[in-house]
């Protein structure tokens, strides 16, 4: 499977996310089913890029995420929305990055290595919001504004129809 997993690390960040979006276009063709795309987002992307934890935290109730397919250490089961960086980027429907989850009052340490992270929200169709994507670093300020960009073009893809 070496082929259908490279390793974006050499590349330019936007450079990476358009082979990445490639890839997950390619993998995905023909299927409409968001449970496979997440999962196939997240072993593309986590396995690609080499962080520490990638996945999916889904909406299952009014005000409450649950986790969805994910690759990496075990992952915290339910966030409040509002709470922690997955919560408040479901709370305000926008992107969140944290350079130094120290610095992130009401941070969720599921895994303690966790230093950096990014959570991006995702759209279905009618616009409501379904879930989010949430990458996790060891390293101080591993996500900026190409991966927020890189993500968000990714996670069209359940807004598409
Ligand atoms: N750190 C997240 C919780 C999810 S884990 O990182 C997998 C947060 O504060 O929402």
């Amino acid at each position: 499977m070496a082929e259908i997993t490279p390793d974006l690390r050499a590349l330019p960040k936007s450079e990476g996310y358009r082979q990445l979006t490639e890839q997950v276009e390619a993998v995905l063709e023909g299927i409409d089913d968001p449970v496979a795309a997440m999962a196939t987002m997240s072993a593309l992307i986590h396995h690609g890029f080499g962080v520490l934890w990638t996945g999916f935290y889904r909406v299952v109730a009014p005000g409450l995420l649950r986790v969805g397919p994910y690759q990496g250490t075990l992952g915290c089961l339910e966030i409040r929305i509002g709470s922690g960086v997955c919560g408040t980027s479901a709370q305000s429907k926008q992107t969140v990055i944290v350079r130094d989850v120290a610095e992130f009052p009401g941070h969720i340490a599921c895994d303690a290595r966790s230093r950096s992270e990014i959570v991006v929200p995702v759209f279905d169709r009618r616009r409501d919001l379904i879930a989010v994507l949430d990458l996790d670093s060891e390293r101080i300020g591993a996500f900026d504004q190409d991966d927020a960009r890189g993500l968000e073009r990714l996670v069209e893809w359940f807004a598409r129809g």
